[in-house]
């Protein structure tokens, strides 16, 4: 997966960036409270993937000719514009970051390398219905895991396990689409739609509400 900016129509759009050197020059658009988050990231491998996430949301939002308003973290984690407009959501991994903005709708998004080691903790982010249909190997465990992080992030509140409170409907290896919702919670229930790309090396997962 190159490195990637993509409209997915005319109210929200997403980037991918490969992470690289930083220029402190390339973070001049922050926030000055996000400038001050910056500076106090001490691990330079955790600075790179916050500072390309941020670049991969400035780029997102160009796309749609969207001034980049800042965003501050709730109580739970999740980005939100400084100005109330929109949704924004964020990933990063070992060497690429992920953000997707919708100018009304809520978003989730996550980027994994696909790892052997997803075999040895299934049972810990999937119930037994979920395990029955996935083929254990790491590209389609990478999958299940990715779309279940992509919703909980659209959610957004903390309190939701993966394995207890979000359940996928059966899905194929080759599928470009995972159904799942959220159950079991004090939050009504709710289906979502979780668009799946991947590479060799890669999965990407994003929702829209
Ligand atoms: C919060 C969580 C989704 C982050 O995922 P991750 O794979 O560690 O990291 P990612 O790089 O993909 O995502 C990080 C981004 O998620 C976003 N995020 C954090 N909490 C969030 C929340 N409650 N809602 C939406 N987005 C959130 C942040 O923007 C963060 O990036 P930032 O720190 O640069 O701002 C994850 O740690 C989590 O809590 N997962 C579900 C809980 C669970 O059941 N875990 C156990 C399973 S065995």
């Amino acid at each position: 997966m190159q490195t990637k900016i993509e409209k997915i129509d005319s109210s929200s759009a997403l980037a991918v960036k490969i992470i690289d050197s930083l220029c402190e020059k390339d973070f001049d658009f922050l926030s000055f409270r996000e400038k001050l988050t910056f500076a106090n990231i001490s691990h330079l491998e955790k600075k790179k993937e916050w500072g390309t996430a941020r670049l991969a949301v400035q780029e997102a939002l160009n796309h749609l000719q969207i001034p980049y308003p800042g965003f501050y973290k709730d109580e739970h984690g999740k980005s939100h514009p400084m100005n109330g407009q929109g949704f924004v959501s964020l990933s990063h991994t070992r060497g690429y970051a992920a953000a997707i903005y919708h100018r009304e709708l809520p978003v989730g998004i996550d980027i994994e390398v696909i790892r052997e080691k997803i075999v040895k903790i299934g049972s810990k982010f999937l119930v037994e219905e979920e395990l029955a249909f996935l083929n254990q190997q790491p590209a389609e465990l990478t999958k299940a895991w990715s779309a279940k992080e992509s919703i909980f992030k659209c959610h957004g509140k903390k309190g939701i396990s993966l394995r207890d409170n979000i359940l996928l409907e059966p899905f194929n290896s080759d599928a470009s689409l995972i159904t799942g919702k959220i159950h079991g919670t004090n939050f009504e229930d709710h289906h979502y739609q979780v668009q799946v790309e991947q590479t060799e090396s890669l999965i990407l997962t994003y929702t829209i509400w």
